[in-house]
């Protein structure tokens, strides 16, 4: 198949590609910034063939869809930045693909959403991507939504940042008491369900969630980590209106001052205080997962030197 991929310069978005080519697809990737290292890395190890644009800019949308069979859409924000709003990139760009793809008469759409999103969800992040996802639903269109929890991998944003800070930090923060539920589940598989899906009739019209083996808490994810990298660190309980002061100054300072995401702001809070735990049995049978402990997953890249 021809696959055009949004959001392929990203953590998820480097894995599925490189699924996508040892299971033997050509590739197009929809890209903003098309000289990135990670971008380039796609040409030169995949043969990608590279459509510059942008979710939110419609015209940069149909010249890559043409002789397209399938349509991966990862693109996603978790910290807002100027025109770049959960509204928009979630909820706007997934209606701006869904229309290209319909125009273009490319059928197959498979969307990258998020566990917890429902349509009275307290935070925005998730809020637009139910809204991103209601849009999916009404399109016609031969659509797989999956919804995973929080993703780990080589190159994540998650696990890394707290295995980086016990390198340094004789602290780990914790918001609040961090009693709240993950279900971490590896990049691999999240990426073996999306090229599946690809050639699985059976999930046209399906959501699945992603989730996996383990359910911890934000606590038991942080000692998890310190196990693994063999460290002992203080963890330094964060009272919750303190962490907001604290992500209501850098949602400031960042965007506004430096242009940048800031490195936390209140929606990530709000998730971090929710539980995020969902029902992964009916996306490990149809694509054949076989899960792995959270610790083991980890430590395949957090032990590498
Ligand atoms: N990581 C997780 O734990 C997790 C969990 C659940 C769901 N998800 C969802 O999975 C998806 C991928 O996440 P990730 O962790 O791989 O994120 P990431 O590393 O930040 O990648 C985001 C991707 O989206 C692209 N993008 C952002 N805004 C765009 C725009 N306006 N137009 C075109 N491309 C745009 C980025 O391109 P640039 O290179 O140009 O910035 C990048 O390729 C997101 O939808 C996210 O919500 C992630």
């Amino acid at each position: 198949m021809k696959v055009f991929v949004t959001g392929a310069s990203g953590f998820v978005g480097q894995e599925i590609v490189q699924q996508l080519h040892a299971a033997g697809h050509s590739l197009r990737l929809f890209a903003r910034h098309p000289e990135s290292k990670s971008v380039q890395r796609n040409v030169f190890h995949f043969g990608a063939e590279i459509h510059q644009g942008d979710v939110l800019d419609t015209s940069t949308l149909p010249a890559g869809l043409k002789n397209i069979d399938a349509v991966i859409h990862l693109v996603g924000i978790i910290s807002e930045v100027g025109r770049n709003t959960f509204e928009q990139v979630h909820t706007h760009g997934t209606q701006n693909m869904v229309v290209a793809a319909q125009q273009a008469g490319v059928k197959r759409f498979i969307h990258m959403s998020a566990l917890g999103t429902r349509p009275n969800a307290i935070s925005r992040y998730h809020r637009s991507k139910w809204a991103a996802e209601e849009f999916v639903r009404a399109s016609g269109l031969d659509y797989t939504i999956f919804r995973p929890s929080i993703i780990y991998g080589l190159q994540d944003h998650f696990v890394n940042l707290f295995a980086r800070m016990t390198r340094f930090s004789p602290v780990l923060p914790v918001i609040g008491r961090g009693q709240s539920k993950l279900q971490p589940v590896p990049v691999a598989d999240v990426a073996k369900c999306f090229v599946k899906a690809l050639t699985e009739p059976t999930s046209i019209g399906q959501t699945y969630d992603l989730a996996g083996r383990d359910v911890l808490t934000f606590e038991q994810v942080l000692d998890e980590i310190l196990q693994v990298t063999n460290r002992k660190r203080w963890k330094l309980h964060l009272p919750l209106p303190v962490a907001r002061l604290q992500a209501t100054l850098l949602e400031f300072i960042f965007p506004k001052l430096l242009g940048k995401a800031p490195p936390l702001n209140r929606d990530q809070l709000i998730m971090l205080g929710e539980d995020n735990v969902g029902n992964p049995e009916p996306a490990n049978k149809l694509f054949d997962l076989k899960p792995i402990s959270f610790r083991e997953g980890i430590a395949s890249y957090l032990t590498r030197n």
